[in-house]
């Protein structure tokens, strides 16, 4: 099964990001054909700079690397060192109906948000259809907010192989719902534009810093508290073992715990988490030969799967002789 996600290019990655995404796209790999890519030409709908550009791809890549990406199974990319998706995505532009993409919450989402009105907003769920389709990809896994795109890019799908043959993979999407949100410093879901976020490998010291000033509620240490209503239980819960989630949960509905007793313990078990990978991390940080040199064979073992496609596109639409 060939199981293909694309990775917004959106600098250092946070706890969120791995507990949401990033772990099941290294749990996936084992089983499977894993195509990861780094959404670069995605990311240009948002006008980063050219250096924060490089920067930001550098950073998820390194991210990746030091917690187990295995890059003799799976492929790891930049999307664009793929230009054929570009091709791609002109091509199923011109089987799209406009009403497809009107349909799509997410460019009103970012035009609300604050990003510019551009044609690569509004046109950005046919590009990551064509990166679905031009791999042949047959499961896609992405957040809730996602869904849509993919059902976009089955609808695309379709109707290109209804006109011209069966050409393309229908995909199927795959949602990854199985974690809950993680909270953000302030309570809110933790994400790069709220500013609430710990990145995975920040110093261990501002992991706890940050950690020990989270909000919490005020209720008494010697009243009993609702563990599922708590950001700080939400957190240890991600990286404590079953039983002692269990014990928490007592302690929690029981009274006489504080919450900067759940704070300091919450932050242990996280840093305790992610440290057997810190090391890997900071030898890739010294090392960007090595990590450019990733993303260079990834780009080469992707490009020539996308090439293959758009010969069999090329010739069904009439472009290729
Ligand atoms: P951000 O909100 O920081 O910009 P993205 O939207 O780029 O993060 O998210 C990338 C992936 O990480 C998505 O698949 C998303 O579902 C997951 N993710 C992001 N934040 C969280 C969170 N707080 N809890 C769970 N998953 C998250
Ligand atoms: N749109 C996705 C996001 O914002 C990133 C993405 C681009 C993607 N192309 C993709 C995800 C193809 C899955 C498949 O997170």
């Amino acid at each position: 099964m060939r199981v293909l996600s694309g990775i917004q290019p959106s600098g250092k990655l946070h706890i969120g990001n791995f507990f949401g995404a990033m772990r099941q796209h290294l749990q996936l790999q084992a089983e499977n054909e894993g195509f990861y890519f780094i959404a670069d030409y995605h990311a240009m709908t948002s006008t980063p700079s050219p250096e924060d550009l490089r920067q930001r791809c550098l950073d998820v890549t390194m991210d990746y690397l030091a917690l187990g990406l295995d890059t003799k199974r799976t492929v790891f990319w930049r999307q664009s060192d793929v230009p054929e998706v570009t091709e791609l995505s002109w091509i199923l532009s011109c089987v799209t109906p406009m009403g497809l993409l009107q349909r799509c919450t997410s460019y009103k989402d970012k035009v609300d948000q604050g990003l510019s009105a551009n044609h690569g907003l509004f046109a950005y769920p046919v590009l990551q259809a064509a990166d679905i389709l031009i791999y042949h990809s047959n499961l896609v896994p992405v957040g809730a907010d996602q869904k849509q795109h993919i059902e976009v890019t089955r609808d695309i799908a379709m109707k290109f192989n209804a006109q011209f043959g069966e050409t393309l993979t229908i995909p199927k999407d795959y949602i990854l719902e199985s974690v809950a949100v993680v909270p953000g410093l302030d309570g809110r879901k933790m994400s790069k534009s709220y500013g609430n976020t710990i990145e995975i490998f920040e110093p261990e010291s501002s992991v706890k810093n940050k950690i020990m000033k989270m909000v919490t509620d005020s209720t008494p240490v010697e009243d009993p508290k609702d563990p599922d209503k708590c950001n700080i239980f939400a957190l240890l819960k991600l990286a404590a073992s079953p039983d002692e989630i269990k014990e928490w949960e007592d302690k929690y509905r029981k009274g006489g715990t504080g919450y900067g007793t759940v704070k300091k313990r919450a932050a242990e078990l996280l840093l305790n988490f992610f440290r057997p990978y810190r090391e890997k991390r900071a030898q890739l940080e010294k090392d960007r030969d090595a990590v450019l040199q990733v993303l260079d064979d990834g780009g080469k073992r992707a490009r020539a799967v996308a090439r293959k496609t758009m010969e069999a596109v090329r010739q069904v639409t009439g472009l290729g002789f």
